[in-house]
Parts: C-alpha cells; sequence; structure tokens
C-alpha cells in the first residue's frame, strides 16, 4: 500500500467556551483523540449531527486551527500543535476547502476574474497575466461557466454559479487535496446533483483526493469511497462506503443512516 497522502492520528482540538456573561471559561473537546487517513486520489466522507466536530476537523486539515495533541502529517511531513497552521506556501497550495455557499465567500466588489487571479498570483507569482487570463478562461469553462462570466460580481450570480467560481478558485492552484465542508447543504436539489456530478468528474480527471464533509448521508454514500463518522468529538465509526452504509456497526452511525428515506 502506498503512503497516505493525509495521515491525523488522535488528533485533539479544544475549544473554549464562556457561561454566564463571559465570568465562567471553561474547555471542551471538539476533536477526541480522532484518526483518520487519505490515500492520494480517495474521496473520504466525514459524516455527523450538525456540532459533531466535522468543521473542526475540516480546519484542521485547512491548517486553520491548531492540535491540542495528536500529530498530522501531510505528503510524507509531520506536524505537531500549531506547526501546521504556519505550513509553508508550497504545501498549502496542496490543500484547498470549498465551503457552503455563504454570501460572503467570495469578495462582493470582486469580479470572478480578480477572485481567481489573486488566487494564482500568490501561488504562481513567476507567471505572466497572459497566461493567467488563458488559466481562468480554461478553469471557468472546467466547472461549466462561460468565460465571459469572468468580469461578473458576485451579486450577479446563482448560489449554484457562486460554488462552480469557488471550485474553480480552489482548482486554480492545482491541489492534491480539496476539502469540502458542506458545499451542497444550501442549495437547491437539483442544482447539488449538478455540483456533485461536476465534482465527482473533476476527481476522476485529476486524480484528486477529497475530504467530503456533510450532514447528508445520501450525499456522502454517493461521493465517497470511504465514511468516517463522529459524534460528539469522537470517531464512533470508519470503513468503505458500502460497510458504514450498508452494515453499519454503531448505533449511532444506524440512527443516521435510518434517517436518511431513500437509502
Ligand atoms: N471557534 C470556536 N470556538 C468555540 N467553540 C466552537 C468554535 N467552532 C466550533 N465550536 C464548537 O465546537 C463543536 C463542533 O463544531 P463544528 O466543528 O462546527 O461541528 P459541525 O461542523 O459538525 O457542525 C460545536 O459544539 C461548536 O459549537
Ligand atoms: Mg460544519
Amino acid at each position: 500500500m502506498q503512503n497516505p497522502l493525509l495521515d491525523i492520528r488522535e488528533a485533539c482540538v479544544s475549544y473554549s467556551k464562556r457561561h454566564f456573561f463571559g465570568r465562567f471559561v471553561t474547555h471542551f473537546y471538539a476533536l477526541d483523540k480522532v484518526s483518520l487517513q487519505i490515500q492520494p486520489g480517495e474521496s473520504v466522507g466525514l459524516v455527523g449531527e450538525s456540532g459533531s466536530g466535522k468543521s473542526t476537523l475540516g480546519k484542521v486539515v485547512a491548517g486553520l486551527v491548531p492540535l491540542a495533541s495528536g500529530s498530522l502529517s501531510f505528503c510524507g511531513q509531520l506536524f505537531h500543535g500549531r506547526e501546521f497552521c504556519h505550513q509553508p506556501l508550497r504545501l498549502r497550495k496542496e490543500i484547498q476547502m470549498v465551503h457552503q455557499d455563504f454570501h460572503g465567500t467570495l469578495d462582493p466588489k470582486m469580479t470572478i476574474f480578480t477572485t481567481i487571479e489573486e488566487a494564482l498570483i500568490l501561488h504562481f507569482p513567476e507567471n505572466s497575466r497572459s497566461w493567467r487570463r488563458q488559466r481562468i478562461e480554461q478553469l471557468l469553462q472546467q466547472v461549466g461557466l462561460s468565460p465571459a462570466m469572468a468580469f461578473y460580481c458576485p451579486r450577479q450570480l446563482s448560489g449554484g454559479q457562486r460554488q462552480r467560481v469557488n471550485i474553480a478558485r480552489a482548482l486554480a492552484v492545482e491541489p492534491r487535496l480539496l476539502i469540502c465542508d458542506e458545499v451542497v447543504s444550501a442549495l437547491d436539489v437539483s442544482v447539488q446533483a449538478q455540483i456533485l456530478n461536476l465534482l465527482s468528474s473533476i476527481r476522476e480527471q485529476r486524480s484528486l483526493a477529497m475530504l467530503f464533509i456533510s450532514h447528508d448521508m445520501a450525499v456522502v454514500e454517493r461521493m465517497c469511497d470511504s465514511l468516517c463518522v463522529l459524534n460528539m468529538g469522537k470517531m464512533v465509526e470508519s470503513g468503505t462506503t458500502d460497510e458504514v452504509c450498508y452494515h453499519p456497526r454503531d448505533p449511532y452511525t444506524q440512527q443516521l443512516i435510518q434517517a436518511v428515506p431513500d437509502l
């Protein structure tokens, strides 16, 4: 078996919580000894109810939240504590994240062109403007948008189109791992299907690894090779998608599956 692209061992993340108008502060573990591996090109799903720690784990992988204990290794390099939050630009480029389409994931004053160009300038500073122009045109086509949309602002786009721009921006720097955190939760069902199809075809073309976070069992079942189930910060089950969906061992997973109407 090849070396995993991402290897998380016994990761803990603690947050502080204020009580009684900020007079008492306590700490709690949003992630408690969570281990997870992603192989190159593999799509791993992370499911669990709201508040179970899914986004926290996504943020750990994106280098936005430090570990209280445990370790993370990416591309064979080992990190503890805060180290992964200060990863060099070269490594940061390899992991990109797409969020739920909140208003605010795209800067309302920037055109789509400038939004994507910003990422290209940061990670490929030596390349020319005409290279960037060509690349942006290509990227928009790949995510099913017309190149003319490069000069639109986010408010001129639908939710599904904005999510396509977010995907184009993430792909612009050619990451090896894409974190998708509830990417279709805010979209209509028909648009959800289009975005999921787009992500599947991109994954096939690029053999891109994915950490696919969703509270929706049906969505991860469709998108992922293997699944991890989180409940209150603990990993209660993991296995191939078929194992977890059709032979769940943990009562919490069984409950999640029963809540899906037609799985
Ligand atoms: N920045 C933060 N500070 C304090 N608590 C947080 C913070 N972010 C998340 N939490 C808490 O951590 C827990 C897990 O949150 P989150 O990872 O967002 O869960 P999920 O994505 O599964 O809904 C929740 O109880 C949430 O309230
Ligand atoms: Mg979340």
